[in-house]
């Protein structure tokens, strides 16, 4: 019998790949949707006709319940939130409804519908915050600097929470930021690649950013979501840091985005104050000894690589 998935936040970068995954793996996938205005399954278009969807809001008790009596997973992933850091401080209450209390919503779903379902956590390094080491890994105290990050923090409490007090196999996984072709508009990644894209066509002149200095640990999605499936799959459920160990300034992601399609970034990117943040996360980067260690998981995609794949697909799309 072949083993059932659900997938909170199906729609979005990392719910994408990880569906390809679980099915890729024999999996029966399902995934949470919520009621938007317009239909927004662009990501998996090209395996819609493989996926289970089941209607549900994180905002919403009953629904996800129904969706798990629905569908009966094995494993289920909660990877939907409010994941936009900028959009935390417009929207504090609803960051905190979706991306905190949202995560005990789905644990009480899966306490109460079946405790026997492995449950993944999408924690974040965004927890760090205003980092106590470098690098850092599981055991790094917290230092949260938005009203998202602060969401985070209480969402991987309330997992280890749930695992120790009704003996939930919970994991939490600490991912550092991933990328992707699919990644949002709005993460300053996929903001540079597209801007080259549209420069290179001659449809925009500059591109206007924040702060250039700030330092993430970034890699590509499609290897994330193979380390959220592995920490499913073990005798113990425990937390993990995924991270490249490498770390690169958004001025390096400039230099290597342009460069790729010929262009200088100085003469591009203007810096604009109305994209720095009230309280900046200056430096990411995580440790990925444990999950090597224990997960046997390894990133295999590089920094200049994943940009350079990103840039090329933006050129691509713009040219169909
Ligand atoms: P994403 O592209 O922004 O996708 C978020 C998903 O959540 C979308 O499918 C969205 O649905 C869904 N969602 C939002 N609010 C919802 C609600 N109230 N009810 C049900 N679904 C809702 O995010 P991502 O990059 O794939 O990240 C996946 C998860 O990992 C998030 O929890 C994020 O915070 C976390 N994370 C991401 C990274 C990273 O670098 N990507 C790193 C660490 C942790 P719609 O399509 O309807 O908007
Ligand atoms: N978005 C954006 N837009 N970021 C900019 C810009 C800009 O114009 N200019 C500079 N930056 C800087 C931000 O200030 C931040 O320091 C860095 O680029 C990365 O910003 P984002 O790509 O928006 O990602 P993030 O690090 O805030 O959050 C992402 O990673 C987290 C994991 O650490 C999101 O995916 C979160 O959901 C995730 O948890």
């Amino acid at each position: 019998m072949p083993k059932r998935a659900l997938i909170t936040g199906v729609t979005g970068q990392d719910g994408s790949y990880l569906a390809e995954l679980l099915l890729g793996e024999g999996y029966e996938v399902s995934g949470m949707v919520r009621r938007t205005s317009n239909v927004n399954y662009e990501r998996v278009e090209h395996i819609a006709d493989k996926i289970r969807f089941v209607p549900g809001d994180l905002l919403d008790e009953g629904s996800i319940v129904a969706a798990l009596r629905d569908v009966q997973p094995h494993e289920v992933y909660n990877l939907a939130a409010q994941s936009f850091v900028t959009t935390s401080w417009n929207q504090p209450m609803f960051t905190g409804e979706a991306t905190a209390l949202g995560v005990t919503r789905v644990l009480e779903a899966v306490r109460q519908v079946d405790p026997s379902i492995r449950y993944y956590q999408a924690s974040s390094s965004e927890m760090f915050g205003k980092v106590r080491e470098v690098p850092q890994d599981e055991t790094t105290p917290f230092y949260p600097r938005s009203p998202y990050g602060v969401a985070k923090v209480y969402g991987h409490w309330i997992t280890i929470n749930y695992r120790e007090s009704y003996d939930l196999y919970a994991c939490s996984g600490i991912l550092f930021n991933h990328e992707s072709p699919r990644r949002g508009l709005e993460f300053v990644t996929r903001k540079v690649t597209s801007s080259v894209a549209r420069i290179k066509a001659g449809l925009d002149r500059e591109l206007r950013l924040g702060n250039l200095d700030a330092k993430r640990d970034w890699g590509f999605a499609g290897d994330y979501v193979r380390a959220m499936w592995l920490m499913l799959q073990q005798d113990v459920p425990d937390d993990f840091v995924v991270a490249t160990g490498e770390t690169h300034s958004v001025r390096e992601l400039c230099e290597i985005a342009f460069g790729r399609a010929g262009l200088d970034w100085t003469a591009y990117v203007v810096v604009d104050e109305r994209f720095l943040r009230p309280a900046e996360v200056d430096l990411l980067v995580g440790s990925p000894a444990k999950a090597a260690e224990k997960l046997g998981w390894t990133p295999t995609v590089a920094f200049a690589e994943l940009v350079e794949m990103m840039v090329d697909a933006d050129i691509e799309r713009l040219r169909r």
